[in-house]
């Protein structure tokens, strides 16, 4: 990090290039959560964080936290984080930007010797996106104190529980006990992401302020009827799970077509025994089903679970359908929103966040609110995923000054 400009978008660019080298596939950006890429990346942000004067370690969930100690025995502590996992084929600033800005503030907090009358703590949590895993937060979620040991069994898709694979990674899970932080400590929890839809870049506005984050719905759709043969099975006698599932899916876009306040997504698909001669067995499918308001997202979970059960039986196939994530909307505190607001500078916009974040987690733990950033045509979860270097830096900047605002008390 050049000295002369402390919060260089280049430099930190440059180090989210660096990172981005850290792949399972390579030429792509896929970093599934403890993957030997994931660990790669890992071992070199808690390099960065070591060689940034911070104590660190990581954690029994696989995050890397870095510890800025104030000095005061009872002090309060401000936890800064973002997650280092990605979504297959992603970008290079989800997550790992939120991370790598709160680096550059702590650097300029130890360049310039400012005294703090609070710790912080900068966490790179393991496992946000819940692509390898069917529950996404669970390293946010075990500094929470609201982590389920049940997850240490869930199994990804070549059978590896999550608990094999920390033990892999050089985890104990036995541990995850250990990792929740004491609530009544917490100051709050910031995270800087970028915003990953239209709404800045169409606002003219490198910087917005979250208001909340919208509740998910998360689950798997099971579809069994009759695999056979191709050829000689009459069309009236077919039990298709692939045309049940597809009926289905189709049900599920149109009920969120038809309401503003939700979206929905089926974005994995697997069909047995997977034949081009072979009528399709069965079907598994993922759904995610989101909104800020709670009572809609639950109304239309349930009219997709319903119309899903009866495109089923029209068709004499069987389903199961599994709820692995029900999340509420996360309101963000105001008096964080507002140190946000002011360091973001005038006519910040505030914004829903339509996609899930770790801040979310920490919502009845502790006040939690999040800084975006623009995304280049709004794109995200895509390679072509863009922030400028000059966003980057008045986004390190304002999430610094907000920093300081609640170091000098300005923030109530
Ligand atoms: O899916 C999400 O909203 C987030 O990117 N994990
Ligand atoms: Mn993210
Ligand atoms: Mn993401």
């Amino acid at each position: 990090m050049s000295s002369s400009d402390p919060f260089s978008g280049e430099a930190i660019t440059a180090r989210l290039a660096s990172l981005a080298r850290h792949t399972d596939a390579p030429g792509r950006m896929t970093r599934l959560s403890l993957s030997p890429a994931h660990r790669a990346a890992a071992d070199e942000v808690l390099a960065l964080f070591r060689a940034a004067g911070l104590a660190a370690e990581i954690d029994p969930l696989g995050t890397v936290v870095g510890r800025l100690a104030c000095g005061a025995n009872d002090a309060k502590l401000l936890l800064i984080g973002s997650h280092i996992d990605t979504v297959p084929d992603g970008g290079i600033y989800d997550g790992m930007l939120g991370v790598m800005t709160g680096l550059a503030v702590i650097e300029e907090f130890r360049r310039t010797g400012r005294r703090l009358p609070f710790d912080i703590e900068l966490l790179a949590f393991s496992d946000e996106e819940g692509v390898r895993f069917p529950s996404p937060f669970s390293s946010s979620r075990a500094v929470a104190g609201t982590f389920d040991a049940k997850l240490l069994e869930e199994r990804d898709r070549d059978g590896v529980s999550r608990a094999e694979a920390l033990k892999a990674f050089g985890c104990d899970p036995a541990l995850w006990p250990t990792v929740a932080r004491d609530g009544e400590r917490l100051l709050g929890y910031l995270e800087l992401h970028i915003e990953q839809g239209p709404v800045l870049e169409s606002a003219g506005h490198p910087l917005g302020v979250v208001s909340a984050i919208v509740g998910l719905s998360l689950g798997r759709m099971n579809v069994t009827g009759a695999a056979g043969h191709a050829g000689t099975t009459p069309m009236h006698l077919r039990r298709d799970a692939l045309a049940c599932a597809a009926e289905i899916i189709l049900a599920i876009e149109a009920m969120a077509r038809g309401n503003d306040a939700i979206v929905a997504t089926v974005g994995q698909l697997s069909v047995s025994p997977g034949a081009g001669n072979v009528i399709p067995g069965s079907v598994s499918f993922s759904y995610d089903i989101r909104s800020p308001r709670d009572a809609a997202r639950v109304k239309a979970l349930a009219l997709a679970m319903g119309r899903a059960r009866e495109i089923a039986e029209e068709r004499g196939c069987s389903i199961d359908i599994e709820m692995t994530t029900a999340m509420p909307a996360a309101a963000c505190d105001p008096a964080l929103m507002a140190a946000l607001a002011d360091a973001a500078g005038e006519h910040a916009p505030e914004l829903v966040s339509g996609a899930g974040h770790d801040a979310m987690i920490f919502r009845n733990v502790c006040p939690q609110a999040m800084l975006f950033v623009r995304s280049k045509g709004g794109l995200s979860h895509h390679p072509d995923e863009f922030t400028s270097a000059d966003d980057i830096g008045v986004a390190a900047k304002a999430l610094h000054d907000a920093v300081v605002a609640l170091a000098e008390g300005n923030v109530s």
